[in-house]
């Protein structure tokens, strides 16, 4: 083999490697999806990784054995906090659930209940 083709064998042999673990990280973390719904549409009232900024909720504090409480409070508005029925599908509370569940160490938080 040439020179050129020896290069050419590495760059495919890293490529494919490349290739290889995007697909190990391929499950898509529930946690880190629900992350990124609760920077876009919470966090501004729920503050930094649930660390409320005296606005909303403090969701560190909120109760691990109760989705249903969880489920209604932000499908259906709770006081100052708005309703989320109209803009949230139930998938996503379901990623939000487990990114509040990973945040707050519950063991049982990727798994929905
Ligand atoms: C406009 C500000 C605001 C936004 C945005 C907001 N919340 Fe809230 N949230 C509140 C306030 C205020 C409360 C406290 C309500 C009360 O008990 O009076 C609250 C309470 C809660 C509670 C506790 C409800 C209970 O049963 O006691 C949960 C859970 C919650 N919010 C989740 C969320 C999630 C998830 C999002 C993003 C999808 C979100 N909130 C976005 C203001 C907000």
């Amino acid at each position: 083999m040439n020179g050129r083709g020896r290069l050419v064998l590495a760059f495919v042999l890293a490529a494919s490697g490349a290739a290889a673990s995007a697909q190990e990280a391929a499950p898509p973390d529930p946690a880190e999806a629900g992350r990124k719904i609760y920077v876009y549409s919470c966090q501004r009232c729920h503050g930094l990784n649930l660390a409320t900024n005296g606005i909303g909720f403090d969701l560190r504090t909120f109760p691990e054995h109760d989705k249903a409480r969880f489920v209604r409070s932000v499908m259906h508005g709770k006081n100052a906090m708005p309703a989320w029925a109209g803009t949230l599908k139930p998938e996503q509370l379901d990623l939000l659930w487990a990114y509040i569940g990973s945040v707050n160490g519950w063991k049982a938080a990727a798994a929905p209940k």
